[in-house]
């Protein structure tokens, strides 16, 4: 399975650097890919770090709109991020959807940006509103797939793309999840959802699936239980910044 171990921005450069030197050092188990979402400032490093690693990957968790190198005060472009030594990026993500606003335009320019610079892709689609029914969940991803992938070719996305479905209602920095069980039956109705557009717009393209929000060891194992309704990996927030957690999580499938 996939697991994105998702940073955020709770590490200074020295502290990712311990992290990362931890992953390496703790004989995770080799049967999964692990993913490194690192902060701009950590990733050279990082990257340098574990780039000799067969199991584990560095990525940014964003990049820019625009492309190349040029005079972008601020920014960071997809071919910063690969000339760094990051492997691919997070797009689209819940938090940058909901804090700063980003749209499906915007992620649209960047995804064709970090295709274009050889970028691997995780696109997180999902819920951004707690309130809305299952239909209403519906549209919203197929929008937000349509606009995100908008003239991105089967070609440009065979063997680079993942997606990853949240939800605010379950991510744990939005503070809102109660009990420890996550509503499994809702999510894999979602993932389902994921699947059967990717298979109606990208018929035989194998693009995993995975699930981000809350994802720990009491709850992992609602993902594996019933054979082809769960997802191909996770995206990991909270659990991942601590090691022996994160190595529990990937034991435990
Ligand atoms: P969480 O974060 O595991 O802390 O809920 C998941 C995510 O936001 O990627």
């Amino acid at each position: 399975m996939i697991f994105v171990a998702n940073w955020k921005m709770n590490l200074s450069p020295e502290e990712s650097k311990k992290l990362a030197l931890a992953y390496k050092e703790a004989a995770l188990p080799g049967r999964h890919e692990v993913i490194i979402l690192a902060s701009d400032l950590a990733l050279y490093s990082v990257a340098d770090l574990l780039k000799d690693h067969p199991a584990i990957k560095v990525y940014a968790q964003d990049i820019s709109i625009f492309n190349g190198y040029g005079s972008y005060t601020g920014e960071v472009s997809a071919r910063q991020v690969a000339d760094a030594g990051g492997q691919g990026c997070l797009l689209g993500h819940m938090e940058r959807r909901t804090h700063l606003s980003e749209n499906d335009n915007e992620i649209n320019l960047k995804m064709k940006n970090a295709l274009n610079a050889g970028l691997k892709v995780i696109l997180s689609v999902g819920v951004t509103s707690a309130e809305l029914d299952a239909e209403s969940q519906h549209q919203l991803m197929e929008y937000q797939l349509r606009q995100d992938l908008y003239e991105i070719t089967a070609e440009q996305i065979a063997g680079k793309l993942t997606i990853a479905f949240e939800s605010v209602a379950l991510i744990s920095s939005y503070g809102n999840l109660s009990g420890t069980e996550l509503p499994a039956t809702d999510i894999f109705d979602r993932i389902n959802f994921i699947r059967e557009w990717l298979a109606r717009v990208y018929p035989g393209v194998a693009v995993p699936v995975i699930y981000g929000g809350s994802v720990g060891p009491e709850n992992i194992r609602q993902f594996t239980t019933e054979a082809g309704k769960g997802c191909d990996g996770f995206l990991v927030g909270k659990k991942s910044l601590d090691l022996v957690a994160f190595k529990n999580l990937l034991e435990a499938v």
